[in-house]
């Protein structure tokens, strides 16, 4: 337990079942005293989060897919607790036949979908906070990323076009969001088995070979993550922004 992120409210996106890195950050921040709200994708997902945080009030309903979903949602928080003081944005998807095999495998819907929902989604949310008036000064937005951005990882194809988009995303809304005291900054996870990554072909492939490229051939956790996420969303991290931060135990160096 600490203090680092006491008397703060955060808004955190993409808790899918207790695997979700989205779940990693909302545990060590609620352990630094942050007061956590969640946005879940639909009634399946409501299930399960519910299982973990015990709280209905503490949960909305956002689909990413539709602008009236995100503003509705954006909406309720403004009218349930004024100002927020962060949130973290840990949602991707692509359809299963954009991770596999070869990039020409990739379709124009397949692409679309991805660069909607996984990169898309950030500036939507930086949107909504901006129309509304949603975060503190100061405040962060945190989303999560992978180096398939900027390697050419097996079968991560159409979606790791999609995170260097996000990335890209990442910086231009930290130079506009900057002014409202709001700064945005990627983390660049190592590879975990969650749901999301069962979707790729060969992930239990990318997942062996990822944990053997860490220093010590032991995967990161969703709490190392966690950790990384709970520092940017505090005052320590006033002075970051814009960045991509690798958690990934020193995959990237190798
Ligand atoms: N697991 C890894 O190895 C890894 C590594 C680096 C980065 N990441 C990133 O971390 C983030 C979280 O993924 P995860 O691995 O924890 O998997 P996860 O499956 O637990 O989380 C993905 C979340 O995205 C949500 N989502 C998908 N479509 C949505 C929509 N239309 N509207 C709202 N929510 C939607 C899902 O409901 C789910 O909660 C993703 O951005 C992923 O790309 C994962």
């Amino acid at each position: 337990m600490g203090d680092l992120l006491a008397n703060k409210t955060i808004l955190v996106m993409g808790v899918a079942n207790r695997r979700s890195i989205a779940w990693g950050c909302a545990q060590v921040m609620q352990e630094q005293g942050a007061k956590l709200i969640y946005t879940y994708q639909n009634e399946r997902l409501k299930k399960s989060l519910l299982k973990l945080t015990g709280d209905e009030d503490a949960l909305l309903e956002c689909d990413v897919s539709s602008d009236e979903s995100i503003a509705k949602t954006f909406e309720e928080l403004k009218k349930r607790y004024g100002k927020l003081d962060g949130i973290v944005h840990a949602i991707a998807y692509a359809p299963k036949e954009e991770l596999d095999g070869e990039i020409t495998n990739a379709t124009r819907e397949g692409f679309k979908t991805a660069m909607d929902i996984s990169a898309y989604s950030l500036l939507a949310v930086g949107k909504e906070v901006t129309r509304l008036e949603l975060l503190n000064d100061p405040a962060s937005l945190v989303t999560l990323t992978y180096m398939g951005s900027t390697r050419a990882i097996p079968s991560y194809n159409t979606m790791g076009i999609a995170k260097a988009a996000l990335e890209s995303t990442v910086r231009y809304l930290a130079r506009d969001l900057g002014k409202f005291g709001i700064r945005v900054n990627a983390i660049s996870a190592g590879a975990i088995k969650t749901l999301a990554v069962t979707g790729i072909k060969g992930h239990s492939d990318l997942l062996e070979i990822s944990k053997e490229r860490t220093v010590d051939q032991k995967a990161v956790t969703i709490r190392e993550v966690g950790g990384m996420c709970a520092f940017l969303m505090s005052d320590l991290a006033t002075g970051v922004i814009g960045d991509v931060i690798y958690v990934d135990k020193g995959v990237h160096l190798i």
